[in-house]
């Protein structure tokens, strides 16, 4: 008996037939690059549509290539007219690279695009995806795209958990899309996932009772459309750890004024003690703070409060703030001030610190 292997086993002709039915009755038909197998004008329109929708493209498509028909008239032209005639869509190295290419069909190729798509992923601007879409649109070749409309297509429909932008996942992808490729219809059945991505398949609320999919889409069936495909897992942002003097005499605190620059610049603080606290090390950390301290007075007491995490876009700061008790004042330079604790409200502070000062007092404040 036949042995299986994973190409077969992915493979299901209804797949393609649900999506090339699906585009003939209800996908695009006519937008201006499609009803043509001019690889220049398909191309052109596949570079565009690279970071950016249909509706931003259209204008930008027309009147490039009313001044560019031909690759030929690309290739003659100076970069800046090319720059010109892109400035607004934005992603410049795609007009640099388009201009590339361009020299190069007409040096390499003699103003023919190849139908291969190993050679048209070769020139510049056009990776995996677009190549095969430019073959498959131009010549109709057999071959598979993968942009992030299919990825999010294929996410849900097969239920795939990994987030599909890591190397692993979209090499899986691109062999299920290999094998799920039609025997006939490769133009319709392209333009059907890119359609079914851009008009049913939508990122938020898609429209799945009209999906020709529905029926055999995971997502769909256990009601998780909203958590697939799976977003880019976040860089877990770096840790900081700093420690903050809350000395308090007789009803005022003593703030400090903190460089102009880096986080709450300008603003006034706590005293900070930084440098190496680590995570467990209170018997360092009360010495350090013990010394720290010091030059603000004659210290007589200190007591770790309860530890804060503040949340900044780049890091997490994680806060210790301990009260220091002076029996004596002194030390304190020009950065520093004593604020009264009634009027804390008004002081120019960052708002965890501002919220710690507040609280102070409250019960459970104590270790
Ligand atoms: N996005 C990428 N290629 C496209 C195409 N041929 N039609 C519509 N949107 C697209």
């Amino acid at each position: 008996m036949k042995r299986l292997t994973e190409f077969d086993q992915l493979a299901d002709p209804t797949f393609s037939h649900a999506v090339i039915r699906w585009q003939r009755t209800h996908g695009r038909h006519t937008l201006p690059w499609q009803n043509t197998t001019d690889a220049y004008r398909i191309w052109l329109s596949e570079i565009m549509l690279q970071q950016t929708q249909v509706a931003a493209v259209l204008g930008y498509y027309a009147r490039f290539l009313e001044r560019f028909p031909t690759v030929q008239a690309l290739a003659d032209a100076p970069l800046d007219d090319v720059m010109a005639h892109w400035s607004g869509l934005g992603y410049y190295t795609r007009a640099r690279n388009l201009h590339a290419c361009a020299r190069r069909v007409v040096e390499e190729y003699g103003g023919v695009f190849p139908g291969d798509p190993a050679l048209l992923a070769d020139l510049p601007g056009i990776g995996r995806s677009t190549a095969a879409a430019i073959a498959a649109f131009s010549v109709g070749a057999r071959v598979a795209i993968m942009d992030g409309n299919v990825k999010r297509v294929f996410a849900r429909v097969f239920g795939i958990e990994q987030y599909p932008g890591g190397k692993r996942v979209e090499d899986a992808l691109w062999r299920r899309a290999d094998a799920l490729l039609p025997e006939q219809g490769i133009e319709s059945y392209t333009q059907g996932l890119m359609d079914l991505g851009a008009t049913l398949c939508t990122r938020s609320r898609p429209d799945c009772p009209r999906c020709p999919l529905k029926e055999r889409c995971v997502a769909y069936a256990t009601g998780r459309t909203a958590e697939l495909p799976v977003r880019k897992p976040k860089k877990t942002s770096p840790e900081k750890r700093a420690a903050l003097l809350v000395v308090i005499d007789r009803g005022q605190v003593l703030l400090e004024q903190r460089p102009g620059t880096g986080i709450w610049g300008g603003l006034m603080s706590l005293p900070e003690v930084d440098g190496h606290l680590g995570v467990d090390v209170d018997a360092v950390l009360a010495s350090e703070i013990t010394v720290a301290a010091a030059q603000f007075g004659a210290v007589e007491e200190i007591q770790a409060l309860r530890p804060l995490v503040h949340v900044f876009t780049h890091y997490k700061l994680h806060i210790a703030p301990w009260q220091v008790v002076l029996s004596e004042r002194g030390g304190a330079t020009g950065r520093h001030v004593w604020w009264d604790m009634e009027r804390i409200d008004a002081a120019p502070l960052p708002a965890p610190v501002k919220k710690l000062l507040l609280e102070l007092g409250r019960p459970g404040l104590f270790n």
